[in-house]
């Protein structure tokens, strides 16, 4: 019985995480493992003693028919303490594409998952999760979009055919989060999809090869997008799942590093990403000169409203109503002008009514920083109250349009 390699990789020479062009295998590992595949997935583990099987099988049944023979899974496990590694190393005679690792003293989802591209002789990358909440048939969709031409296929939680199970709403709120943050440090990485976040992708070799990887924390993905030579990029919808056994193991320092990850990629790739891409100079002014209409619907609605010729309505009333209405005057010239080339391709009053809503926020916000912004020039630098008032506006001006050109008229990279 043959007795598949089951290799502790613990080589110093890795720390620099670089995958090798060509497969690097460690001195003596037998003819038949040092085959070169077309897929090695990589299934990170950390306690999944209760999914480790079900996930091999699952995806075995699906790559076999598909691939005969021609894809390598490759278990990475940070020596779990339920013995992960052993459930799965004890299943290699079962499963002869199977590869197992059992990192002893190193910890980390996005470390792990390069230690098995290190080892791995795919000419495709991938990472899939062991519990079972990345559903394996999108796997395939993936595969085919790489084996096209497109150099990165992400799963994708928030295009057409996304989303997630229930998850609670301050989950969203994180995720969402951890993204707008994203795309405010690092907008040309995080921006080229739609969901960064994403720990279910595949990606051609010859992308990542030989680039100096420095993987941190949970989200290998903007490791790859910051690092990678990726051109083109493919993205498929899927639906998170929920867990059946196990728990996450998502803690708050996954967010600080991720943090800290985004200041790295972001410190490592030189200039400041706005100054990096030419600055959009007519879309910003078309956005300026938007605002400015809005300045005239907020006033004449305001006096029609407020004045005491006129309907004589409360002043906050009468200003709520006069800003929204501006908003909406805003974002209306914003959509159909400022940013069309953009909205063009976003088609859809379902579409269009989530950038409303997105420009709704970026603008509220825009207008609670607009009042402190104000005091602080006027009351704490003794600024003239109308000089301040300008400089306020136009600092915001800035504010919501790069924002909105971010989050809400967001253009992905993905085809
Ligand atoms: N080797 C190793 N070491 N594996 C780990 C570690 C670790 O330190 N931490 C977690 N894993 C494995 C888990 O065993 C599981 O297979 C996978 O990584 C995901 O871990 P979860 O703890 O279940 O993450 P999640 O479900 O909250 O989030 C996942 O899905 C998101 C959406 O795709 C992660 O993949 C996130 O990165 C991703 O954004
Ligand atoms: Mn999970």
């Amino acid at each position: 019985m043959k007795v598949r390699q089951t290799r502790i990789y613990s080589n110093p020479l890795y720390k620099e995480f670089q995958i090798p062009k060509e497969p690097d295998l460690p001195k003596g590992t037998s003819k038949s493992v040092s085959k070169t595949f077309k897929l090695s997935l990589v299934i990170p583990t950390y306690n999944e003693k209760l999914n480790i099987h079900k996930i091999v099988r699952l995806l075995t049944n699906l790559l076999e028919p598909a691939i005969p023979g021609e894809y390598e899974l490759i278990v990475v496990d940070d020596n779990s303490p339920d013995e992960t590694w052993k459930v799965a190393q004890e299943i290699t005679a079962e499963y002869p594409q199977l590869k197992v690792i059992r990192r002893q003293n190193e910890r980390g989802l996005s470390s792990a998952v390069v230690r098995g591209w290190q080892a791995s002789t795919g000419e495709i990358l991938g990472v899939i999760d062991a519990d079972l909440q990345h559903p394996p048939e999108v796997l395939l969709q993936l595969f085919n979009a790489v084996r096209q031409g497109t150099d990165l296929a992400v799963a994708s939680r928030h295009i057409t055919g996304g989303g997630v199970s229930n998850w609670s709403l301050p989950r969203r709120i994180l995720s969402r989060g951890a993204q707008t943050l994203g795309l405010i440090i690092l907008p040309q990485v995080i921006g080229r999809v739609t969901d960064p976040m994403s720990g279910y992708f595949l990606v051609r070799r010859s992308a990542i090869a030989a680039k100096t990887l420095h993987p941190l924390g949970y989200k290998i993905l903007i490791e790859v997008l910051g690092r990678g030579d990726i051109q083109k990029i493919a993205e498929v919808g899927y639906v998170f799942q929920e867990r059946e056994d196990g728990e996450s193991k998502v803690t708050h320092k996954q967010y600080v590093e991720y943090l800290q990850h985004l200041i790295r990629l972001r410190l490592s790739r030189g200039k400041i990403g706005w100054l990096q891409q030419r600055f959009p100079l007519a879309q910003f002014l078309r956005f300026a000169l938007v605002g400015l209409s809005g300045v005239f619907v907020d006033m004449a609605i305001f006096y029609l409203l407020s004045d005491p010729s006129t309907l004589h309505w409360g002043l906050t009333r009468s200003k709520i109503i006069s800003a929204e209405l501006a908003i909406a005057n805003n974002f209306l010239w914003n959509d159909f002008w400022t940013f069309r080339e953009i909205s063009h391709h976003q088609k859809g009053w379902k579409k269009r009514f989530k950038r409303f809503l997105k420009f709704n926020v970026v603008c509220s916000v825009g207008l609670v920083l607009n009042v402190l912004l104000l005091n602080l020039l006027f009351n704490t630098l003794g600024i003239n109250r109308y000089l301040a008032n300008l400089l306020a506006i136009g600092l915001i001006t800035f504010w919501n349009f790069w924002i909105n050109l971010k989050l809400s008229w967001r253009s992905t990279d993905s085809e």
